[in-house]
């Protein structure tokens, strides 16, 4: 039996079901096109930020169009940036100027496309940055974009964390009331043990983290709640960033429901000359990767400053898209199997249906350790069409033109030509 994780407080049903997601990075970085933490990183001072907030005009944003991508590449949840590091805010909250009702553009651009992605039938999913490099009372430290001034320190004196932490939780209190059932509450990120020129980072005791807990609780109690909070418990899956893990993810042993989040491009928000972008079909083999260990993709788009999800973004959505049209049942509603794969090969599997997934094309023949007696039917997946196989016999005589079989092996004979199909899938179903 493949793992089953501990039930946690959220519910997790549908999303151990539904596997794949988009992020959305959005916010004034995508002015700047050059990686959403561009304030950090080039240590841009408020009054020059500033400039990315007078001039943010997205003026093709239609949610609409972002929500039917999703939707064809296979998706089934969005989570997107309320606000990022950079503090600027995506919906008309009440405790700050800091958001798109104040720029050119004057709208309100959340609620337009938690409805769009809801007509679509995805679930929806808030991601809220802990940090905020705007927040006047936010203390420097060494993430934050003052961090090497000489002054730091100084400045610190009149910055009071619990003013802050009364913001993120009046903000948060907003996301959680405003916008009807949530399903995903994505908070980002915790740094306790950072210390920069005598600053040190922040975790559960600065964002009074135990009361942000109980509130999401309270207000969203099936909300599917991530675990960078910093707090040891109560969170209701694991979100390891930019790596495939090699296994499926545990935490003291045992297994656990988790994500793994991934860029196109290396960057989250916008990044007009990245030119990292991984292939359709390096996607297609990641999003396997992930099922066959038992997890989840979260793949993420940073749309323009225009409002669109530029080209690039959407030859990919496509692509994957296709591949997912014909094979989305080796996606959904799967999860790890016991048995071994063969080299190349990852499986992923639904109660009695095993599907094989072909990284790389054998000639003829494939051989799966284990199965023989207990196959039923093969066929492919994308065309349903029939797959032969042959339990060999161990004991017979090598000839010519046939191998000694390995005991307990079943080996598929396959069409010389791959088929046209970015991974190929073999549906097994199982007796
Ligand atoms: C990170 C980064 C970031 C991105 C994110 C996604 O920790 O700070 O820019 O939003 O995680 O997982």
């Amino acid at each position: 039996m493949p793992p089953v994780p501990d039930k946690t407080p959220g519910d997790t049903s549908w999303f151990v079901h539904d596997r794949f997601g988009l992020f959305i990075h959005w916010g004034l970085y995508a002015l700047a096109a050059r990686h959403e933490w561009v304030k950090n990183r080039e240590k841009i001072r408020d009054e020059d930020y500033e400039k990315y907030f007078k001039h943010f005009d997205p003026d093709l944003y239609d949610p609409n169009l972002w929500a039917a991508e999703a939707a064809g590449a296979g998706m089934k949840y969005f989570v997107v940036t309320t606000k990022h590091h950079e503090g600027f805010c995506l919906w008309d909250s009440a405790l700050t100027e800091y958001k798109s009702t104040r720029t050119p553009c004057a709208k309100d651009l959340l609620t337009p496309m938690v409805e769009a992605f809801r007509r679509q039938g995805m679930k929806v999913g808030f991601y809220h940055s802990l940090i905020d490099w705007h927040h006047p009372e936010f203390p420097i430290d060494g993430t934050h974009p003052r961090r090497d001034d000489e002054d730091a320190l100084e400045k610190n004196k009149t910055r009071d964390v619990r003013k802050y932490a009364d913001y993120l939780y009046g903000q948060t209190r907003e996301l959680l009331t405003q916008f009807g059932h949530l399903d995903v509450m994505w908070f980002d990120f915790s740094y306790p043990n950072q210390l920069h020129r005598g600053m040190r980072g922040k975790g559960k005791d600065d964002w009074q983290s135990e009361r942000l807990y109980k509130l999401v609780r309270e207000l969203q109690p099936q909300v599917i709640l991530n675990d960078r909070l910093d707090l040891p418990s109560g969170w209701d899956m694991k979100t390891p960033e930019q790596y495939q893990p090699r296994e499926w993810l545990q935490v003291g042993g045992k297994p656990v429901v988790w994500e793994a989040c991934q860029t196109f491009s290396g960057s989250w928000g916008y990044y007009r000359d990245e030119y990292s972008w991984k292939s359709t079909e390096l996607l297609i083999h990641m999003l396997i990767d992930t099922v066959s260990k038992g997890g989840n993709l979260l793949l993420n788009v940073g749309p323009t400053g225009r409002g669109e999800f530029d080209a690039r973004a959407i030859d990919r959505l496509r692509g994957m898209g296709q591949w997912m049209k014909r094979n989305s049942r080796s996606i959904n509603g799967c999860t790890a199997s016991d048995f071994t794969p063969p080299p190349d090969g990852r499986y992923t599997q639904n109660g009695k249906r095993l599907y094989l997934h072909l990284f790389a094309w054998p000639f003829q023949h494939v051989h799966l350790p284990d199965l023989a007696g207990k196959i039923e039917y093969a066929q492919f997946l994308h065309d349903a069409s029939e797959v032969h196989y042959k339990e060999m016999d161990p004991h017979a005589e090598v000839q010519n033109m046939t191998q000694r079989g390995q005991p307990g092996t079943v080996t598929l004979h396959l069409p010389i030509v791959k088929p046209d199909q970015a991974v190929p899938v073999i549906e097994l179903f199982l007796k």
